[in-house]
């Protein structure tokens, strides 16, 4: 998809389409208004039928509308003018493209960044329009034996602004959302890959590829024999009922001073989860192919912060295994010692996450981080407290959750705040072990968080449960790529 930035009147647009807001109850936007006006009224005798009304996810297409150059106009509604929030806006810009998919246009010309938004402004504006778009005309076809290349007509986009003085703010706009949309695809594309192709060694080649095109990232791959000279029997209990061999990755984007602390972002990378001898129920069990999404967000991220040159040093390391059942695999009571000393009893074999993540936490600590943040698909139970709507968030360290919780809310992808109290801190108690890895049924996404806890003493630590957010079920089942926007947003502020 190509953007550009232009300003002017909308009638004098030669466009196979225009895009412009109506409001609640039919009234029009400051361009739809000039294209009523140039059209002699076409509009607004128009809306006198009552077709649309302005309510969002409403939206009218007209064809050659008189005194027009442009071939088509979509009047898209937008709800009631005062007020209009950031989520609204988003949801007049999906309904926007997905409108647009459905014609034969394949350019259009936009005036939605005219809409007066509740306290964002126009950087805000057209990142969100270049990010929702690219989301927006996503497509995974390249498993399908027909139709391999994008179906997509759509393929270039006139955002307008103001004014000549709004160029600049406009292209930043542009190239940020571009580099971000590149990010939330990549993550995407290596989520919805199946089981059988994105395997630990298959994301690890995918890293050492990332290293080799961009010159500002350093990759190094651990195989299961470093592992285990580092201690890592946690995570090296988790990959030995599978034939896959468990990996280490991280990759060091330096875009900061050399010297300065980097941010380490830790991603679950479990590629198939069956949950091991303690196994899942078959139902929907393929989903569990995305239980490396926390790792897709990191590949992400990376890639959208490297594209975009940020000044700032990340780590992105990638603990990556497949749980599965078999003879060599993890019963039940089995008791292994983490890299960091402590010993685990594995009292279930699904609880697998934080059994990797605990010593990809503890590998951690020799990049010498300012922050710390685990990016996991790793409880159930976050699912059904939150929902798909907000990931859970879960720190030692207030002021670090503060910001990741403000970067949610500018991008939309947001987190929610669950407590980290001491008193959760006895559900994982072991008669056996230093502890359990599972804290029964009250509380899982926080007794899964105090598991982790034990391990981030060191540094400032904050852990995204995103089990109910990295990918959607039913119809549009597919992988979404949050939490990329929210951390790249994190890392932009950290910037600033
Ligand atoms: N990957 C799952 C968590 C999960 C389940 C994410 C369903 C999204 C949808 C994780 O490894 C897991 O199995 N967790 C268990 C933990 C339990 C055994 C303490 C769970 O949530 O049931
Ligand atoms: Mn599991
Ligand atoms: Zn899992």
């Amino acid at each position: 998809m190509d953007f550009t930035i232009k300003c002017g009147n909308p009638e004098k647009q030669r466009s196979a389409c225009l895009v412009v807001g109506l409001f609640e109850s039919r009234r029009l936007s400051a361009a739809a208004k000039t294209i009523d006006s140039a059209s002699k009224k076409y509009l607004t005798n128009i809306l006198k039928r009552g077709d649309i009304d302005g309510k969002i996810g409403q939206s009218l297409l007209l064809h050659n509308i008189p005194g027009i150059a442009s071939s088509r106009v979509l009047l898209v509604g937008c709800g009631k003018e005062k007020g209009l929030s950031a989520s609204h806006y988003r949801k007049i810009v999906t309904n926007s493209i997905n409108k647009l998919k459905t014609t034969g246009a394949t350019e259009a010309v936009s005036y939605l960044s005219e809409l007066n938004v509740k306290s964002r402004d126009e950087y805000w504006k057209i990142r969100q329009f270049v990010e929702i778009s690219h989301s927006a005309l996503y497509q995974f076809n390249q498993l399908k034996s027909k139709n391999k290349k994008s179906k997509n007509k759509l393929r270039k986009l006139v955002l307008m602004v103001p004014e000549r003085k709004d160029f600049a703010t406009g292209e930043q706009a542009i190239k940020d959302g571009t580099a971000i949309a590149k990010g939330v695809s990549l993550a995407r594309d290596l989520a919805n890959l199946p089981a059988n192709i994105c395997t630990p060694s298959y994301l690890a080649d995918q890293a050492k590829k990332l290293g080799r095109t961009q010159k500002s990232i350093k990759v190094t791959v651990l195989d299961e024999a470093a592992m285990k000279k580092l201690g890592m029997g946690s995570l090296l209990s988790v990959s030995q009922g599978s034939h896959q061999p468990a990996k280490l990755i991280s990759m060091e984007y330096k875009g900061g001073k050399k010297g300065e602390k980097p941010v380490v972002l830790v991603g679950k990378g479990v590629t198939f989860d069956t949950g091991g001898i303690s196994i899942k129920p078959s139902a929907a069990m393929d989903e569990m192919k995305y239980d490396m999404c926390g790792a897709a967000s990191v590949f992400g991220t990376i890639t959208a912060i490297s594209e975009m040159g940020l000044p700032i040093n990340v780590v992105g390391v990638v603990p990556t295994v497949e749980n599965m059942p078999g003879g060599e695999a993890t019963r039940p009571g089995d008791i292994y010692t983490s890299m960091s000393g402590q010993t685990i009893e594995v009292l279930n074999t699904d609880a697998e996450g934080r059994l990797i993540l605990c010593d990809a936490l503890t590998y951690s600590e020799r990049f010498d981080p300012t922050a710390v943040i685990d990016i996991a698909t790793l409880t159930g139970a976050c699912v059904v407290a939150l929902g798909k709507h907000a990931s859970g968030l879960l720190s030692n360290h207030d002021p670090l959750a503060k910001e990741i919780l403000d970067a949610g809310e500018s991008t939309g992808d947001r987190a929610w705040q669950l407590p980290l109290w001491d008193e959760y801190q006895s559900q994982i108690d072991s008669p056996f072990a230093d502890m359990a890895n599972i804290g029964g049924r009250e509380a899982g996404t926080i007794t899964a968080a105090c598991f982790l806890s034990r391990f981030t003493k060191k540094f400032h630590w904050a852990h995204i449960d995103i089990a109910g957010t990295a990918w959607l079920t039913g119809k549009k089942k597919g992988a979404t790529g949050r939490p990329v926007p929210m951390l790249v947003q994190y890392l932009i502020d950290r910037c600033n």
